[in-house]
């Protein structure tokens, strides 16, 4: 049976990462959250001084690229891959509102996009990918055989996630995480360095009114579709 690459693009907070977790273990494929291994670098940046609310240091943390390696590691017991920064699990770390709020300057640094590229790439050579991101469709597999683009209102995508920011026992207001929502959609779309944009062969699915049971109905749907497909 030949496997396909599923790239999910699409706003900040909009359940990417939820679906893309769900589809692979259904589909026995790998899951890849792109968006893990810019948080990873940013962290990086914060703890090493390039990157604090007065100073962004780029230079310096290009400097540093060749010693950011980050691998992820499968978590049987939480069912998904770990995030690892040369080698120390900072699954955790990484999702933090202030990881969150330096993330998307660190992610329109060219030289920083063109490593992880590359090593996307490199994990989903053999097909049988999940990966989501904002630019999986347009940029790192352009020829992925499904694509889908996820939308929601802000407001709800800000809820979902002052949701489970609160869940992890991180103290932080509503105001805060629709600021850094919009923000990010607004740094990740003007970028020039690979923009959040729709591919034009991508499938848009806005779950604004969507339940997770629905959402995921709907996607299995469409790629064990494009697996017979590909399949007949
Ligand atoms: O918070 P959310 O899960 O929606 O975002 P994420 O997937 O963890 O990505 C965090 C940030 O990394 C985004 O806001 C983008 O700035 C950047 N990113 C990117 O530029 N390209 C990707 N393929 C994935 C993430």
């Amino acid at each position: 049976m030949k496997k396909i690459t599923i790239a999910i693009d699409g706003f900040s907070s909009t359940g990417k990462s939820t679906v893309a977790k769900q589809l692979a273990k259904a589909l026995g494929y790998v899951y890849v959250d792109s968006g893990a291994m810019y948080r990873a670098v940013t962290f990086y940046a914060m703890r090493n001084g390039f990157i604090d609310k007065d100073c962004f240091d780029k230079e310096g943390l290009i400097s540093q690229l060749d010693n950011i390696n980050i691998s992820f590691k499968f978590n049987a017991e939480k069912g998904f891959a770990e995030v690892y920064l040369n080698g120390e699990n900072v699954e955790q770390d990484i999702r933090s509102l202030e990881v969150s709020n330096f993330v998307s300057p660190v992610a329109t640094v060219s030289q920083v996009r063109q490593q992880l590229v590359k090593q996307q790439q490199i994990f989903g050579k053999d097909k049988g990918v999940v990966m989501d991101g904002r630019d999986i469709g347009t940029v790192v597999f352009p020829e992925a055989e499904l694509k889908l683009f996820m939308t929601a209102s802000a407001e709800k995508r800000a809820q979902r996630r002052y949701d489970e920011l609160l869940e992890r026992g991180d103290e932080v207001s509503y105001d805060d995480v629709l600021n850094n929502v919009q923000s990010r959609d607004h740094i990740d779309s003007t970028r020039k360095d690979s923009p959040l944009t729709m591919a034009d062969d991508a499938i848009k699915v806005d779950n604004s009114s969507m339940n997770l049971e629905e959402q995921f109905k709907f996607v299995l749907k469409l790629s064990e579709e494009k697996i017979r497909e590909i399949n007949a």
